[in-house]
């Protein structure tokens, strides 16, 4: 284990079995559809890879990016586009893959973006979702996993840019952040 983590709550073979699935869901639901998997960067790019890999129907890959905590672990609220999507939506069957849901307002933000410009179908993946958190009702169709309420890191999460390479999520010790 990474030595600024506190414990493990999620393994690299927990995270494998669960994108499996959550694959084998998707395609079955979409079949032969196209679905248009819009990732939210950074954090959602490793779990687009694996989750993109495990679905059989066909799938096309767009990316957006929002501005997030910067180094902080705490909520703004203050949600700004950075990079808009390459192509259109309308009359696409798209799925939101988000990292993490927190309070929800990013993604809520998101979804009303999306949801204005026509496409046949709007959907969202989270890996994660913390307990208790979502201070606005956002639905989800598909979630990984339900986590505590506590800043993790891994598997694509950040703090201050790092630990994003760590193929576990983990709860990083409360001195390595300093807010
Ligand atoms: P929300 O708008 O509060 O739901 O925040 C969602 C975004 O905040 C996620 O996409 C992450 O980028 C970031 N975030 C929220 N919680 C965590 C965490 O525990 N670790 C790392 N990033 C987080």
């Amino acid at each position: 284990m990474h030595p600024d983590l506190e414990t493990i709550v999620l393994t690299e073979a927990q995270i494998a079995e669960r994108i499996r699935e959550l694959g084998e869901q998707i395609s079955a639901d979409y079949g032969h559809e196209p679905v248009l998997l819009i990732a939210v960067l950074r954090g959602a790019a490793l779990f687009v890879a694996d989750l993109a890999r495990a679905i059989e129907s066909p799938v096309e890959i767009d990316f957006m990016a929002v501005s997030s905590y910067g180094s902080s672990t705490k909520s703004s609220g203050v949600v700004r586009i950075i990079k808009d999507l390459d192509e259109t939506i309308e009359g696409r069957h798209v799925l939101v893959v988000e990292d993490i849901l927190d309070t929800g307002l990013t993604l809520k933000y998101l979804l009303k973006n999306l949801a204005s410009r026509g496409p046949a179908s709007l959907e969202v993946v989270t890996l994660l979702s913390k307990e208790g958190k979502q201070r606005v009702p956002i639905s989800c169709r598909y979630i990984g996993f339900d986590v505590p309420d506590e800043f993790v890191v891994g598997y694509g999460l950040d703090y201050a840019e790092r630990y994003r390479n760590l193929p576990y999520i983990g709860i990083l010790k409360p001195e390595i952040y300093s807010d």
